[in-house]
């Protein structure tokens, strides 16, 4: 069966990328400072959740699995971002911490992808970042026994009223299960599409404490 019977053809869906483009001159000598100038860039232009990424991990048979989380620190150390701790992604990562981020900014015609090895923050600094959450949010981290098979949707209602209920005498702790991942990274790309494809792309990889600069043909 095709897709496009008596639909827009979606092999003739296609842009041009015209909006901008990237030499390696002009680009900060650190990934981290040019990470933060393309996402500041992408906050600007009202991109729908900049912070959102692809997390791709694989599990123990090599099977790579993919899924969005939002970014919610960075800095030279890594890209951090919280999640359930006995969702598959955490199990994943327990086992294998090689993991890839791709950010697709796509008003900006520009995509990011990191390579790095994923590990575990500290208990102190997921519940700095869970005591910032709203409340709602927090009863949800108790809530989701992430990534497991439930019964349905009420049971999730019923759970949530339960939790509720118990934590309604004071602040929500941060679970046990819950928390932070910092991805250490080592390459990070800059993609900026052009126009007939010949977009650009510059990549950063780490030799022993230097990030050396590439222009990757697309
Ligand atoms: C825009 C967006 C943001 C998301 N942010 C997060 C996040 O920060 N952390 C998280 O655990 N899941 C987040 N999710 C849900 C994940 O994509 C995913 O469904 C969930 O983490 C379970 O993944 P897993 O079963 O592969 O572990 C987000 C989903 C979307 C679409």
């Amino acid at each position: 069966m095709n897709y496009n019977q008596n639909k827009t053809n979606i092999a003739d869906l296609r842009i041009s990328y015209t909006k901008a483009k990237l030499n390696i001159e002009e680009t900060d000598s650190c990934p981290i400072k040019q990470f933060e100038k393309w996402l500041d860039e992408a906050i600007e232009a009202k991109t729908i959740e900049a912070t959102a990424m692809s997390l791709a991990t694989v599990n123990e048979s090599g099977q790579p699995s993919v899924r969005t989380v939002l970014l919610k620190d960075f800095n030279s150390e890594g890209f951090t971002f919280f999640t359930n701790y006995e969702s598959r992604k955490a199990s994943e990562i327990d086992s294998n911490q090689n993991v890839g981020i791709c950010f697709f900014w796509k008003e900006l015609e520009r995509q990011v992808i990191i390579t790095g090895s994923a590990s575990k923050i500290s208990k102190e600094a997921s519940e700095k970042y869970f005591k910032s959450r709203p409340i709602g949010h927090q009863i949800s981290a108790w809530v989701s026994t992430q990534s497991s098979k439930i019964p349905n949707r009420e049971w999730m209602v019923t759970r949530e009223k339960e939790l509720i209920n118990k934590f309604s005498d004071g602040a929500v702790p941060c679970p046990e299960f819950w928390g932070g991942f910092q991805v250490l990274p080592r390459e990070i790309e800059f993609w900026q599409g052009r126009k007939n494809r010949f977009h650009d792309r510059i990549i950063y990889r780490l030799e022993k404490t230097n990030w050396l600069r590439s222009r990757l043909s697309p």
